[in-house]
């Protein structure tokens, strides 16, 4: 495993192949991936699962696995994904839970985490594009600190585009993001250290 952040009630951590049941009932909710309009079905989960699990072994971007530590279970996904927008090549914090722990913070715990691992790596800043109507997304980038920064189209819709500044100095992430080798990240993040010591990447 190459990415584990620990927070008081949750695991963030790499995706693997033996999470596709836990993956394919969240995504099979019409109210997470409401922007899809067919059912989405466990073939549909497992092309996804795939993708996120390309993404975090090639640049090391890509959502992850939300693990709740009572359980062990797979109750979402949250991370970071690359975007080609008008204001440049930008990260994007994105979110979902199971739609059975709505409305007990877990969004927020996971995106808190990927968002200090992004302060950790010295990343500038991180946006979220949000769904005008989306109230509980948006309420999730405000407990965050986001702030909105404008409107755009996105996948043909109207979205708010959340930002947070982070204060580092490396935006455009060539080299990767989540998943760098630790010894990437170390020579640009001073006094850099892995959430859990002993593990092989970040
Ligand atoms: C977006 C999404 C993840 C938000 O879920 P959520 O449950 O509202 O967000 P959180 O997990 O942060 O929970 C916040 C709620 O828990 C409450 N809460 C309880 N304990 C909390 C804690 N320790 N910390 C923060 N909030 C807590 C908050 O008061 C808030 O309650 P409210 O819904 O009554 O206002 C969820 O709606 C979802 O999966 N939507 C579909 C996918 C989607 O649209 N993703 C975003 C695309 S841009």
């Amino acid at each position: 495993m190459r990415l584990r952040l620990d927070t008081p009630r949750l695991i963030v951590r790499d995706y693997t192949a033996a999470d596709l049941d836990d993956v394919a009932e969240i995504l099979a909710e019409p109210e997470v991936f409401w922007w899809v309009k067919e059912p989405f079905t466990r073939e549909r989960a497992r092309l996804w699962l795939e993708e996120e699990i390309g993404l975090a072994a090639g640049d090391g971007s890509g959502r992850r696995a939300v693990v709740l530590r009572q359980s062990a279970k797979v109750i979402g996904g949250a991370g970071l994904v690359w975007r080609d927008l008008d204001t440049g090549r930008e990260l994007e914090l994105g979110y979902h839970l199971h739609r059975d722990y709505w409305g007990q913070g877990f969004a927020t715990e996971a995106g808190a985490a990927c968002l200090e691992r992004a302060r950790t790596l010295g990343l500038k800043r991180v946006v979220s594009l949000i769904y005008i109507h989306n109230p509980r997304s948006e309420a999730v980038a405000r407990r965050l600190g986001m702030t909105p920064q404008g409107e755009l189209v996105w996948a043909g819709l109207p979205h708010r585009r959340w930002a947070i500044e982070l204060g580092g100095g490396w935006r455009d992430g060539q080299a990767g993001l989540f998943g760098l080798a630790r010894g990437a990240v170390e020579s640009r993040v001073r006094g850099y250290r892995p959430t859990v010591p002993g593990e092989r990447g970040v």
